[in-house]
Order: structure tokens, then C-alpha cells, then sequence
């Protein structure tokens, strides 16, 4: 079996429906339900006797040494973490404390496991670290996107908790020979996202007639990865990939974030057109994020190369498939339209100023 952290979030849930969807291996999935998670997003596996949940905190040291113990999994897939940049700059300490510290336990919980192993269960083990660009800090509009050789230059209070982890995971390596494999991956979008982010936020705004806020000029650029194509580049490497190694994971396509945003208003107006008139009506310009990094892009041709990994979807099939999904999910989404989320749009909007262009 496998241990995945952070299941119940948006990408570890996708990682984890994508799994049982080709074989059969258990996964324990380790979840503190923060927020982010949602057992909604498994509520398919509900009577999948091979997805055993914990309800547990990665921070907890004591819980992961019984659970390494007690189920021996082969390889560990680490995606918990707090990942909004936004609520990082609201409250770095959380950042700190589970990106890092958690994934400090982690690390010394699983080299106290591969210590005890021999032979070929020594040899297969793996700790693959689920991390993403921002650690490498912004580019200039005709810079060279982001390789595994770009050195690390956070600027966010989360891209700078990811980076220091990803430092952890490498030491890990180098220093214990534990076999630790780090993926940076692109800004993902599809089902099951928490509607804190651009694409998930435009679409449940769109659809209750609220403003669209684009932050700054909206020309800021993202690179934009279907999470099903993550997912399968994970595998790849978690079948495939070299211990002590860093993979970036891309789909090369980069897009402004108001492109992204015209792009859902249009299907919007395809798929559930508003009786008050285009969706783009609600595009509003509103303050800038402090220290908004102006572009991402990510350069996959190791993964692509060396693994034979690539996507699947365009962004157009991608795009697509999620704003389906947002469309014919709706007890979903008010499941996850508590009070804490509302409270997060007061605290995060609220504030910012409307801008004219
Ligand atoms: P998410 O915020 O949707 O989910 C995080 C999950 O981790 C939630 O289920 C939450 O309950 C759980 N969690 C948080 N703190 C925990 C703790 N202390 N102990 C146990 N569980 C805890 O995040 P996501 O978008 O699914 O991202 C998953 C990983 O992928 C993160 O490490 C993130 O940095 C990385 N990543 C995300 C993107 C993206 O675009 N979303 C891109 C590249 C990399
Ligand atoms: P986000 O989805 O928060 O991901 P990240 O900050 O990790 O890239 O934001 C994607 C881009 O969209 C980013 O440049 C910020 C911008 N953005 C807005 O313009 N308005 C919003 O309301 C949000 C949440 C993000």
C-alpha cells in the first residue's frame, strides 16, 4: 500500500478517485480536514474497502510512527499542505507550521521506517514531495520558463514555506540516503477545487451574479495544468523517477489571468447563459496582491524526456471539463459554501479597492 497525505484536498482526492480508476492497491490517506478538505470529494470510495482514511495531523509524530508501523507502506505521496497564497499573506504561521514542520515529521517519521527495511522493500521505497513553481519566484516576460536548474527564489509567505520544504526533502536524501523525489508542478484547475482559487472562484461568482475580481491589471501570467494530467505525471514518477531527483511538472500553457477569465465567462455564456447579459459584464479590476509574482511557466521536457510523461488535455478540453463539472455539481459546492468560506471572501475582497484600467 501507499500513504498519501492530504488526500481529501483537491489534488490528493484527484490523485486518489485517479488511482482505484486503474488498479487496486490500498491507499491511507492521512487528512487533518482543514478547511481545504472535504470528504465529499471520496464520498465514490465511501464503500472502498482499499481507501482506508485516517483523521490525522502530519504535525502529529506520534500518530505517523504508529501508522508507518502498523500498515508498512511502500512509497509515501506528500501533497498535505496549506497552499493559498492569499491566506498566506493573511497568516503565514500556519505556513510555516504544517509545509514545514509537518513535512519535517514526516521526513523523520519515514527515515525511522526505511530504517528498519531490507532487501527489496528497502530498494523500492519511495517519499515523493508534491511541490510547485512558485518556489522558483516570478519571470520577466521573455524569460526562459522554470527548469529544475532554476535556482529557488520564493516571495510568497507559502512559496517560501514550499521552498524551505523542498530544502528538508533534498537534505533528507543527500544526508540519510532516504529516496526522496520532488515534483514542481504548475498552476493545476479541475474538479473538486476549493473555490479560493481563480478559476473555481470566477465560475461560482459568474453563476450568482457577483463581481469577477481581477486582481491588479490581470496580466499576470499563469502556466495551467489539468489536474488529472498532475496526477498522471505523479505516477510516472512515482513509477519511474530517480531518488535525489526534481521533476517539473507543465503542460505548457501559459495564459494571462484575464484570458482565464474570459475563457470561463465564454463557456459560461454557452453552457448557462445569464438572462442580465454576458458574464464578462462582471469582470471587476480590484487592488493587486502585495508582492504578486507577474509570471509562471514551467519547462517539462525532463519529465517528458526521461519519464515519457505528457498531458492529455488542452487547456480548451481541460477548461471545459471543469466548468462541466462545477455545472452539474452544485451539492457539492454548497457543501463547501460554509461559513468559513464566506468569512474568507469578506476578509479577502472586502478590503480591496476597486480599479479602473
Ligand atoms: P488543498 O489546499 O486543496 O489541500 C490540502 C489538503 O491537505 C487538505 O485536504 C487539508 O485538509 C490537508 N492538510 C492541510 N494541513 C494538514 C496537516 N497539517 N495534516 C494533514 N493534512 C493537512 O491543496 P492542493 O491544491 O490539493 O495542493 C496539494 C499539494 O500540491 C500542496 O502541497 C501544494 O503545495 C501542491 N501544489 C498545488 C498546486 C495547485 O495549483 N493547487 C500546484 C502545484 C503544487
Ligand atoms: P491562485 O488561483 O490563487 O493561484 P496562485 O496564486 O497560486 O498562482 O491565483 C492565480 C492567479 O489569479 C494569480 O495571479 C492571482 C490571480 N487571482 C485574481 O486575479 N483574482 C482572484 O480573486 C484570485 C483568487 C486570484
Amino acid at each position: 500500500m501507499i500513504l498519501v497525505t492530504g488526500g481529501a484536498g483537491f489534488i490528493g482526492s484527484n490523485f486518489i478517485l485517479d488511482w482505484f480508476k486503474l488498479g487496486d492497491e490500498a491507499i491511507i490517506n492521512l487528512d487533518a480536514l482543514t478547511y481545504a478538505g472535504n470528504m465529499e470529494n471520496l464520498s465514490a470510495l465511501t464503500d472502498c474497502d482499499r481507501h482506508i482514511f485516517i483523521h490525522g495531523n502530519i504535525c502529529d509524530a506520534y500518530l505517523l510512527s504508529a501508522l508507518f508501523k502498523s500498515h508498512r507502506p511502500r512509497a509515501i505521496i506528500h501533497f498535505a499542505a496549506e497552499s493559498h497564497v492569499d491566506r498566506s499573506i493573511f497568516g503565514p504561521a500556519e505556513f510555516l507550521h504544517t509545509n514545514v514542520q509537518g513535512t519535517f515529521k514526516l521526513l523523520e517519521a519515514a527515515r525511522a521506517f526505511y530504517n528498519t527495511l531490507d532487501g527489496n522493500e528497502r530498494a523500492a521505497f519511495r517519499f515523493l514531495h508534491i511541490s510547485t513553481d512558485e518556489v522558483y519566484g516570478t519571470l520577466a516576460p521573455g524569460d526562459a520558463p522554470f527548469s529544475e536548474k532554476t535556482p529557488y527564489a520564493p516571495n510568497s509567505p507559502y512559496s517560501a514555506s514550499k521552498a524551505a520544504s523542498d530544502h528538508f526533502v533534498r537534505a533528507y536524501y543527500h544526508t540519510y540516503g532516504l529516496p526522496t523525489i520532488t515534483t514542481n508542478c504548475s498552476n493545476n484547475y479541475g474538479p473538486y477545487q476549493f473555490p479560493e482559487k481563480l478559476i473555481p472562484l470566477m465560475i461560482l461568482n459568474a453563476l450568482e451574479g457577483k463581481p469577477l475580481p481581477i486582481y491588479g491589471d490581470g496580466k499576470q501570467v499563469r502556466d495551467w495544468l489539468y489536474v488529472s494530467d498532475h496526477c498522471s505525471g505523479i505516477r510516472r514518477v512515482l513509477e519511474a523517477g530517480q531518488p535525489g531527483e526534481t521533476y517539473n511538472i507543465g503542460g505548457l500553457n501559459e495564459k494571462m489571468n484575464i484570458d482565464i477569465v474570459k475563457a470561463v465567462c465564454a463557456l459560461l455564456d454557452e453552457l448557462r447563459p445569464s438572462a442580465d447579459g454576458p458574464y464578462a459584464r462582471l469582470m471587476t479590476f480590484v487592488e493587486d496582491r502585495p508582492g504578486h509574482d507577474s509570471r509562471y511557466a514551467i519547462n517539462p521536457s525532463k519529465i517528458m524526456n526521461e519519464l515519457g510523461w505528457k498531458p492529455q488535455e488542452t487547456f480548451e478540453s481541460g477548461i471545459r471539463k471543469t466548468v462541466h463539472w462545477y455545472l452539474n455539481n452544485s451539492d457539492w459546492i454548497k457543501s463547501v459554501m460554509s461559513g468559513e468560506y464566506k468569512g474568507w471572501l469578506q476578509k479577502n475582497y472586502m478590503q480591496r479597492g476597486r480599479q479602473e484600467q
